[in-house]
């Protein structure tokens, strides 16, 4: 006899965007991040078991609209994300996203949620689980270049996971570094403006570059990056869009997501195909070292992979089970016969 499917099984939950800043909010930010990053990094640390596809991007002039899937065998999730530079010329984000998780068992979805503000979320969070392994041991002082959307959600998830407390910040835009400041303000943060690149560097040991240009940009050329530091560089995540010189890619040890995604979309697309990469994963499960000594120069050339955001997904489907910050979706037909749905149909009539 097959299990009685549970009760309510059509009702799918949904996190909207309203539910989501108070599911962040009550939790409390860093604390979310700090949680945030546990669940990246148990499901690094099971890497093996989860299915693997770079995301299935359609590029236009403008920008990408990208599907990101996968499953561990007993979840599927996917994330639908774009990102188009342009867009806050016309008032919109860069990126939004929303994401789906489902039972395997029986591929019924069981969360819907928004996911423009847990893609920075989660973003923040994998960059900083990154850097726990990867940056110089005392790090105290990080450079944000881009100080978009993305940026003070970097800021605070290396605080909540390394104790960053001070900010070099640029951006070609005076306007973003003051939006920055003042979101960070009372946070805890000492934080410097900065004219340029070249300044918001000095004195940093850890460097985020996190500008959107769909071109190859030159954010940071190798004369600005001294020995022992830690490039976090987010900004570049598409064909023909990277952010930093190739020479500093040549004297770095490189850390990846998912090395056949990021070869086509991260930084390293400016090298040959088979230039030695280190999987993030393989240093999080001890198989392969992070950082090795103060002089190393490392960089973690972060694209965004799909297992971020089932972890992603994962933490927000725990996290609201106890709280009322989810609506119930009439989303799955589901009528009591299984082979009467168009019956089902027929008698929405009746009800009406
Ligand atoms: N790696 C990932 O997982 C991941 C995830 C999310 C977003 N991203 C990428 O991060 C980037 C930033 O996203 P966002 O949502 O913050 O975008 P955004 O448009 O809100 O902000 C980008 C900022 O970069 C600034 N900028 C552009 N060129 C610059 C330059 N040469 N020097 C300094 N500043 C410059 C802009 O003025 C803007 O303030 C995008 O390219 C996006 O695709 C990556």
């Amino acid at each position: 006899m097959t299990a009685k499917p549970p009760k309510n099984i059509n009702i799918v939950p949904f996190v909207s965007v309203d539910n989501m800043m108070k599911l962040v909010l009550g939790v409390g930010v860093e604390t979310f991040l700090r949680e945030l990053a546990d669940y990246i990094e148990a499901d690094f640390r099971r890497w093996d078991l989860f299915d693997k596809t770079p995301r299935i991007a359609s590029h236009s002039a403008e920008g990408v609209i990208e599907l990101m899937p996968t499953s561990d065998g007993e979840v599927y999730g996917f994330k639908y994300v774009n990102g188009h530079p342009k867009n806050f010329r016309e008032g919109l984000q860069t990126v939004t996203g929303f994401g789906v998780l489902s039972r395997v068992d029986n591929g019924y979805p069981v969360l819907l949620s928004e996911m423009t503000i847990l893609t920075a979320l989660r973003t923040a969070a994998t960059s900083a689980l990154a850097a726990k392994y990867l940056a110089p041991r005392g790090a105290g002082c990080m450079a944000i270049i881009g100080n978009g959307a993305q940026s003070e959600f970097q800021a605070m998830a290396f605080k909540a996971l390394l104790g960053i407390t001070k900010l070099r910040l640029y951006d070609i835009d005076p306007a973003a570094i003051e939006k920055c400041v003042r979101n960070l303000a009372g946070k805890g943060f000492e934080i410097v403006r900065c004219d340029s690149a070249e300044t918001a560097v000095e004195g940093a040991q850890i460097i985020t570059t996190v500008t959107a240009d769909k071109q190859y940009a030159t954010i940071l050329t190798d004369n600005m990056v001294g020995s022992g530091i830690h490039i976090n560089a987010v900004g570049g995540d598409c064909p023909g869009k990277t952010e930093l010189h190739k020479d500093i890619l040549l004297r770095s040890d490189i850390f990846v997501e998912y090395p056949p995604q990021t070869r086509v979309e991260g930084e390293i697309q400016q090298l040959p195909g088979d230039h030695p990469v280190t999987e993030l994963w393989t240093v999080i499960a001890g198989e392969a070292v992070g950082r090795r000594d103060a002089g190393q120069t490392t960089l973690f050339d972060s694209v965004g992979f799909a297992i971020e955001d089932f972890s992603a997904l994962r933490y927000v489907r725990d996290k609201v089970a106890s709280t009322t910050f989810f609506d119930r979706l009439d989303m799955i037909a589901d009528p009591n016969d299984p082979r009467d749905l168009f019956g089902m149909v027929l008698r929405a009539d009746k009800a009406a």
